[in-house]
């Protein structure tokens, strides 16, 4: 037998010796067939009792591990042949694993625990301003609602109080007009935007991406083997007579283009709309942050102008509670409703239950509309300061693009240099900056830092860009 065994101590003798020899036999060190002592050999070589070792024989044969000829002994299974170690020969399809990219390395963001005094980091949100006692009033009456019924798989589309109050908040703020039953309740835009383009996409498929754009949606896209064709924005967001002809889905963000910030004119949405029915394309409107807005007239979402139903749309609320929640949604066009249900049941059955009844309570509770009154006032007044650096002192190397909606906003650098030698030098300072480049796909990048204000106070905004200020003039950059 090529198994040492040993027991240490007295205590649960049989438990070690059982747990040596099922290993000693799936990792094949026992090979099968291969005969053990006997069980009276053993307790002598171990100094066990023989009921011990009687014991451990007894369970390894019940479970199929062993077997015993009579007046033979017993041998190690054949049935485990197949356990025997082997080179894994799968690999993730279609072939490469390279279309499986991380998101965090898609994504700008600070290595955890090192994070710098002044993060400027984007897609984060405030905790602290967050309600956590009203949450945890409606997480009790969640826990209380789950505790009466049955334990039973739910909706794939979602409690039906959450896609009410959602159905309802859309209507009112972002002008979307839906029925409560259209509104699919996904784990964040991400799976959202998954569900759709596992719809609707077939392999070699062409979808087009803003570019620069937000390189999850992206990689969601590629993943399922769709070819991307990016296309370029402008001012006036996406550059609609850009599109290739083939483009299957278009994926935008007209309420605040990320990363650069502007908002989708009236004229494009409308031309956009126009193309997709053309061509017979499906429109991904990701509304992520549209709720925060600072100036000018709210402009309503793309989806609200679409008479024929050729956009889906997608939210969130990563930027409006936390992402942690992992809550978002998406109203397709009715024609694929039952597909995409069916596809979140296939890829998770349904987002969690209480999760979704207490984020129910807390919109049609109001403290919801509270809270986001209370964040559109902090955000607009972290903006206003991040604008009034980029603007003044800051002004010789930043050209801040003021969007009028989100929480975060660009900055392109003046004079063509290289962000990452500006980044490196903010991070020495202990000032967190993060990049744009990685944004791009099509076209040569346009050098610029996406300041999140999300996740830092008036105080330290005021502090960090002032630091930056000596940086910049200190580097002579
Ligand atoms: C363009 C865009 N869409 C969606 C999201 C949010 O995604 P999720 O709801 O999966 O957290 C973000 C967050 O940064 C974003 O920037």
């Amino acid at each position: 037998m090529d198994v040492h065994l040993s027991i240490h101590g007295r205590q649960g003798l049989a438990g070690q010796l059982y747990r040596q020899l099922r290993a000693g036999i799936v990792d094949g060190r026992l090979a099968p067939g291969e005969r053990l002592p006997s069980t009276r050999d053993l307790a002598a070589q171990l100094g066990v009792s023989r009921k011990t070792t009687l014991d451990v024989f007894e369970r390894l044969i019940a479970e199929g591990y062993l077997r015993s000829r009579a007046g033979d002994g017993t041998f190690v299974a054949h049935a485990l042949t197949h356990l025997a170690p082997r080179p894994l020969t799968i690999s993730p399809s279609p072939g490469s694993g390279s279309i499986w990219e991380d998101l965090p390395d898609a994504l700008p963001r600070t290595a955890p625990g090192a994070e710098p005094a002044f993060d400027f980091v984007g897609g984060i949100t405030d905790k602290t301003l967050f309600p956590f006692d009203k949450w945890r009033s409606c997480i009790g009456h969640a826990l209380r609602v789950q505790a009466r019924g049955r334990g039973e798989y739910r909706n794939p589309s979602g409690e039906q109080e959450l896609r009410l109050a959602i159905s309802r908040y859309l209507a009112f703020s972002r002008a979307v007009v839906s029925n409560w039953q259209d509104v699919i309740v996904t784990q964040g835009a991400q799976q959202a935007i998954d569900v759709v383009a596992r719809v609707v996409i077939r392999p070699s498929d062409v979808v087009a991406v803003e570019d620069p754009g937000y390189p999850p949606a992206r990689i969601a896209f590629s993943a399922l083997g769709a070819r991307i064709a990016y296309v370029p924005v402008d001012a006036e967001g996406l550059v609609v007579d850009a599109l290739p002809d083939n483009a299957r889905i278009v994926y935008v963000t007209p309420s605040h283009q990320f990363p650069l910030g502007m908002a989708m004119s009236l004229e494009r949405r409308v031309a956009l709309l126009e193309w997709a029915q053309r061509r017979g394309a499906l429109v991904v409107e990701d509304d992520y942050d549209g709720e925060f807005r600072f100036t000018g007239r709210p402009m309503e979402s793309l989806k609200s102008l679409d008479s024929t139903g050729v956009v889906a749309y997608v939210g969130t609320f990563s930027k409006t509670i936390f992402p942690e929640l992992r809550i978002g949604y998406v109203i397709p066009p009715a024609p694929l409703g039952t597909a995409m249900r069916r596809a979140k049941q296939v890829g998770d059955w349904h987002s969690c239950t209480m999760t979704q009844t207490a984020l129910a309570k807390f919109m049609l509770d109001g403290y919801f509309a509270k809270h986001l009154r209370r964040m559109h006032k902090e955000y607009a007044a972290r903006r206003a300061v991040l604008l009034q650096h980029l603007d003044g002192p800051l002004a010789p190397w930043f050209a801040p693009n003021a969007p009028a909606a989100g929480i975060h906003l660009v900055a392109r650098l003046k004079a063509e240099r290289d962000e990452r030698e500006l980044i490196a030098r903010a991070a020495a300072a202990s000032i967190g900056l993060y990049g744009i480049a990685g944004m791009y796909g099509g076209q040569q990048p346009v050098p610029g830092i996406l300041f999140g204000y999300g996740g830092i106070g008036v105080a330290d905004i005021h502090a960090g860009m002032e630091k930056l200020a000596g940086v910049m003039a200190a580097s002579r950059l």
